[in-house]
Parts: C-alpha cells; structure tokens; sequence
C-alpha cells in the first residue's frame, strides 16, 4: 500500500519535490548513530562491535590520556569531521561514541552524506566520493601505519584487508523502502584487525640464522600508531645430546622492532651445528587483547 503510495507521489510530483517531501532534517544537525540505524540497521550494529566504536570509552585510553586531559590526545579518538590525509579536529558532542558515522561520513561543506556511491537517497542528501575506497580516508588518524603502507608501493587499500566486501544487499535495509533502491557491496562497518595467515610469514634457516620475512602484510607486523600491540616469536633448539634451549622475542611498534615488509628478520641460532631441529611458535596480542594468539607454528629439521 505504502509503496503503491510512494510510486503515485514520484509520478505525479517528480524527483527533486520526492526529495523535499522525505528530507528528515535532523539527519543533517549532527544526529547520534543510533539515528543512523533507522534505515542502515546492519551497518550500525557492525560498527558497534568495532575498535572505533570503543574508541574513546576504552579503558586503556581513558587511563593513558590521563582521563581526556591529555589534550592532544583526543581528536581521532572523537573526530568531528574526517577527511582524506588529514589529522582531524576534536567534536564537540557524543564523545563517547568515539569513531562515528557522522565523523567519517557528514560534510559540513556540503552538508551531505559523503560515500562510495551515486545514490538516491531521499532522506538525507548524498554524494558520490571516491575518496572513501582509498587508503587516504584513514591515512590521518593511522598516520604511522599509513606511511609504512606507502612505502611497500603495495596497491592494496586498507579497505580491501579491513573493510572486505561482506553481502551484496540493501545498504539502507528500513522496510519497505528498501524495494526503490538496487543491491550494493556491503562493507564490514565491523573494522577487523584480520590476522597474519602462516603463509604472510617466510621463514627459513640459513647459516646459522633463522631468518623471519612479513611477506604477506603491507605495513609493519605489528603496527601501531599509538596502541601497543606486540608479536611474540618463540623459538626451540633441540640439540643432539638431549638438550633444549628457547629463544623469546617480543617485538613491538613501540620498541620500533617491528617486522617490516619484506625485510627480514634474523635469529642466531647458538651452536646451530649440534641442533638437530628448531621449533618456531609464533602469536600476536592486539593492543586492546588480554590474551595472545597463535599465528603458526613451525619446524626445521636440520639433521
Ligand atoms: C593522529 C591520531 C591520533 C592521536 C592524536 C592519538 N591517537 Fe591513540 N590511536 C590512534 C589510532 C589510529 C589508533 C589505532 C591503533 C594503533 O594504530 O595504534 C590508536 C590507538 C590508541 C590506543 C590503543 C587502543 C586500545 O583500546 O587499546 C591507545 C591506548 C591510545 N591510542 C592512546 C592515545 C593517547 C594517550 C594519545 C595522546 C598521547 C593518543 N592516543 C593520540 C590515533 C591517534
Ligand atoms: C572510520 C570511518 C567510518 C565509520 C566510522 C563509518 N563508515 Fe561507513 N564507510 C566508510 C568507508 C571508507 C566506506 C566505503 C568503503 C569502500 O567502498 O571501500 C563506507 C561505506 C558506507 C556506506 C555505503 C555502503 C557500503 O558498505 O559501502 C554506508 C551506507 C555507510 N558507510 C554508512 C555508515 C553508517 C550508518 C555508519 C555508522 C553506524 C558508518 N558508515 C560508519 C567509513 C566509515
Ligand atoms: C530515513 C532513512 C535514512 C536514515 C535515517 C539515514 N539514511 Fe543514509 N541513506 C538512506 C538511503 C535511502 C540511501 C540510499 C541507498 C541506496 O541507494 O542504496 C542512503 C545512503 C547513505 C550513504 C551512501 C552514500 C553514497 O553516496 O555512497 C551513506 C554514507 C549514508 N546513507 C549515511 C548515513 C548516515 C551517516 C546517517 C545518520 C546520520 C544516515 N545515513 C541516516 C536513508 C537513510
Ligand atoms: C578519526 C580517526 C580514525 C580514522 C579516520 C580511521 N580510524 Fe581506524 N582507528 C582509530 C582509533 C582511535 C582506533 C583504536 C580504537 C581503540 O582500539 O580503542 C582505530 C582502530 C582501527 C582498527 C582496529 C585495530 C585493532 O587493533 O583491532 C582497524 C582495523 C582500523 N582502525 C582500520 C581503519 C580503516 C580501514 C580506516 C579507513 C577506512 C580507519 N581505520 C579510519 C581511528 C581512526
Ligand atoms: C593485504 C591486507 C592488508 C592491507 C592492505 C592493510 N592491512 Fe592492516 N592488517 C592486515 C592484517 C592481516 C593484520 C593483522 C596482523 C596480525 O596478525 O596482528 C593487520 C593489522 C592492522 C592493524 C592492527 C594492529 C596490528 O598490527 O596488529 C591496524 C591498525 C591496521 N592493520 C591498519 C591498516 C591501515 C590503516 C591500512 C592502510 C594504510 C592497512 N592496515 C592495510 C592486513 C592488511
């Protein structure tokens, strides 16, 4: 019935009167992302479960900004507007939803929803920009980060790795309007980290050394712009007459150990012609994680 409503208004009125007819004014006064989720349901429960949304309630920042005094600290925790390359400044309202819709989508210039496609979207105005398929959207908050992707000359965006294609579906799923509008890529609002597969990491003993090669991630393994996040390599020596040794490593962004793309890291092996086989366990911790990971384990037999 509403729709047969809806198909009678657009015919008799035209789409320019359709859109002032639907334009709900308070999606352009700064609206808190619930509001958001009226129509991008999916999209704000997705986002809901990511770091940017614990962004600025998260314990760790609260306790390291020395509860928000740290001035300088708080911008990309609570942006109020982001724009490719840009550091962004501080927003006024709603801190607490840390990294939000309005923030990354909202353009005070234009006063419209910026995003990846040519859409009609009668309640609020939208705008087609290219911009958000780049990695230069996130390049001013994870500034380390982008600066060690660009320097790989890998031309895989971080979208690709940490916005994946999810569904192809509706992008506004609100019933029944959802039908005037095609299917699109949907894309993860969840923002995961992702984990090195064992095959992003080379590993191979050569004179001596064991040698460990980020292959497969194009930016430092780990990284970080201000979190802490490490990766701990355990190493095994089993020898001939019985013994064992361990080798710990942790590396980290903070300690500036971290593995770098395509650029090995090398582990002496103490007394390597009595070793009879090396055992190689490898885990992450996030910055945010309580526990480690496995990545992979491994094994060289040398005799
Ligand atoms: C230029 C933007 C920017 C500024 C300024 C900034 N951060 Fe962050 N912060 C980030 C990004 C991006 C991350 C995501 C993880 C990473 O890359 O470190 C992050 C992550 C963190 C984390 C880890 C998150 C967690 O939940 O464990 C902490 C803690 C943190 N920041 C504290 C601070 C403190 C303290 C300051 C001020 C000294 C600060 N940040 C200033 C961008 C920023
Ligand atoms: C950190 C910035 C960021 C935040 C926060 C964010 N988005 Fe997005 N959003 C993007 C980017 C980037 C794309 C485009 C991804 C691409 O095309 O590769 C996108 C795409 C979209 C799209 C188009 C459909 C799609 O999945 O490509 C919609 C609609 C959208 N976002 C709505 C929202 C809503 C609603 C929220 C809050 C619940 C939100 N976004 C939070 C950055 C963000
Ligand atoms: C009353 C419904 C409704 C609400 C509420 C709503 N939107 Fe939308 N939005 C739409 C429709 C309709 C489209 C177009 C969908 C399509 O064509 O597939 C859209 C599209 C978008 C797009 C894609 C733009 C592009 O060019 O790629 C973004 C981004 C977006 N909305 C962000 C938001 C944000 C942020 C909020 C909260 C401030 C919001 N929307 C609230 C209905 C809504
Ligand atoms: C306004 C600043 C800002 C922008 C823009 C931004 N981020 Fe973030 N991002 C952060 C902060 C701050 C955190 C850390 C939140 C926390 O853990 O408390 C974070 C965390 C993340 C994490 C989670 C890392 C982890 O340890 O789990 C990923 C992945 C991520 N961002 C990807 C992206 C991508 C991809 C883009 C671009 C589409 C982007 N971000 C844009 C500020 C930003
Ligand atoms: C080819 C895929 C790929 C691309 C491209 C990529 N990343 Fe990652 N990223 C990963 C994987 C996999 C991890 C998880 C590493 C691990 O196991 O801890 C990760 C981890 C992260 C983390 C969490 C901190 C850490 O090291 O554990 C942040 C933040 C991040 N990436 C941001 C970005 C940003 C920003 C860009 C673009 C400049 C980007 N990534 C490009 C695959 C990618």
């Amino acid at each position: 019935m509403k729709i047969f409503l809806l198909l009678l208004l657009f015919l008799t009125l035209g789409c320019e009167k359709l859109n002032e007819l639907f334009l709900e004014e308070d999606l352009l006064q700064r609206p808190p992302s619930k509001r958001c989720g009226d129509c991008h349901a999916r999209i704000y429960e997705d986002w809901k479960k990511s770091r940017h949304f614990h962004a600025w309630v998260s314990e760790e920042f609260k306790e390291e900004s020395e509860n928000y005094s740290k001035l300088k600290c708080l911008s990309c925790h609570a942006p109020h507007q982001v724009d490719p390359l840009k550091e962004p400044l501080l927003r006024v309202e709603r801190r607490h939803e840390g990294v939000n819709c309005i923030a990354c989508h909202f353009k005070e210039e234009t006063k419209a929803m910026h995003g990846p496609y040519k859409v009609w979207s009668p309640p609020h105005p939208s705008k087609e920009d290219k911009n958000y398929t780049k990695s230069e959207m996130c390049a001013g908050c994870h500034q380390k980060t982008y600066k060690e992707w660009k320097l790989t000359r890998v031309k895989t965006s971080c979208q690709q790795c940490h916005m994946k294609v999810v569904d192809y579906t509706w992008i506004m799923d609100k019933f029944p309007f959802y039908f005037f509008h095609s299917r699109k890529a949907l894309h993860d609002h969840t923002f995961p980290a992702g984990k090195a597969k064992p095959k992003d990491l080379k590993i191979i003993f050569r004179d001596g050394k064991l040698s460990i090669v980020n292959v497969g991630i194009p930016h430092n393994l780990p990284t970080a712009d201000q979190g802490n996040p490490k990766l701990y390599i355990f190493v095994e020596i089993f020898y001939d007459d019985g013994k064992k040794r361990v080798i710990r490593k942790v590396l980290s962004a903070q300690a500036k150990t971290a593995l770098r793309y395509l650029e090995p890291y090398f582990i002496k092996i103490p007394n390597h012609k009595k070793a009879k086989k090396i055992v190689i366990h490898i885990y992450r911790k996030l910055s945010w994680q309580k526990e480690k990971e496995i990545i992979l384990v491994d094994e060289v037999v040398l005799h």
